[in-house]
């Protein structure tokens, strides 16, 4: 008998990254399921917060530089968006890209692609929108548009959320999608003073903790779980060494879960592993994505260096 990935549905992914994750010694699980329809409103709220200095600066480069990253994409091209988030920037994008074959929404969740294309389509009514529903870690197909030139848009430093040889192996992966010539503009967090860094992730007003605690609410809902979720702590700490923001949930308690079927014990001060998001220096990030062939031709940061947007292009 064959199983086929295509055969599991997006639940029994799910289930089976959670009860995998709960099995190791140190306990995981994956931060893409941050975003149900809660969790990704918890995330909108997030990007508005004093700390979390990522989203605003990110979009203040996109707005002061968006003409030459516009230039870079050239025209005609095919826009694959991996994780289609509120599409503020990428509608900063639009509205500069000189006659764009299309845009490709790639996205896990059907229902949040449908709403995102709609809003597009209504304002931007000369544009092919090519939605994708697929988990973008995983091969997926391309819509046969013709275009001049295939550029990746990856923003919002997603690409931190990965293990740093994950990392790699998803540059390589766009860099076969847009093929030779192709571009892949990359939105990235960068290393800084973990006295700017820990707030970030450690908000006055407890979002980021309501964010993280959502995941158990979440597990409760799909999975047939009890999840105390009042027992788990919100922590999260700059780890030196690896470079990286840790999000974890501490129980306060010894105690028991139960998920579905199968029960999982806790000693008090236990944790689960739910978040990396690695900061990496500039030359780091284009060394890493030079590995797979890509070429880095230009830069643009904020004035205090906190994040960077690069434009690359896919050599043969
Ligand atoms: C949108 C995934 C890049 O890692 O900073 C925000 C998610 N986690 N606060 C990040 C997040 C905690 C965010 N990413």
């Amino acid at each position: 008998m064959t199983i086929r990935a295509g055969a599991l549905s997006s639940s029994d992914l799910f289930r089976a990254d959670v009860l995998a994750g709960l099995s190791l010694p140190q306990k995981r699980i994956p931060s893409k399921y941050f975003y149900d329809a809660a969790g990704s409103r918890l995330f909108d709220q997030i990007t508005e917060l004093d700390e979390y200095y990522l989203t605003r600066t990110e979009l203040a480069i996109v707005r002061k530089d968006v003409g030459a990253m516009a230039a870079r994409c050239g025209s005609a091209c095919l826009l694959i968006e991996l994780g289609a988030g509120s599409l503020v920037k990428t509608r900063l994008l639009l509205d500069r890209l000189d006659h764009p074959a299309g845009y490709v929404p790639v996205d896990v969740s059907g229902e949040h692609l449908r709403d995102a294309a709609a809003g597009l389509a209504a304002d931007y009514p000369g544009l092919d929108v090519y939605p994708v529903v697929a988990d973008f870690v995983r091969p997926f197909e391309l819509p046969p548009v013709t275009a001049a030139r295939r550029v990746v848009y990856f923003p919002g430093s997603t690409i931190g959320n990965f293990e740093p040889t994950e990392a790699n192996a998803l540059l390589c992966r766009m860099a076969r999608l847009v093929g030779p010539g192709g571009g892949l503009l990359l939105g990235a967090d960068l290393r800084k003073d973990p006295a700017v860094l820990e707030p970030a992730y450690n908000d006055a007003l407890g979002v980021t903790a309501a964010f993280n605690r959502n995941l158990l609410t979440r597990i409760n809902r799909e999975l047939d779980a009890d999840f105390d979720v009042d027992s788990f702590r919100h922590r999260a700490f700059h780890n030196r060494e690896h470079s990286r923001i840790e999000m974890h949930l501490v129980s306060d308690t010894i105690q028991q879960v139960r998920v579905g079927d199968r029960t999982f014990a806790f000693r008090a001060g236990e944790s689960i592993h739910t978040e990396n998001s690695h900061k990496y220096d500039l030359a780091e990030l284009t060394r890493r994505a030079a590995g797979c062939h890509w070429r880095s031709d230009q830069v643009w940061t904020d004035e205090n260096g906190y994040f960077a947007v690069l434009y690359l292009t896919a050599m043969s």
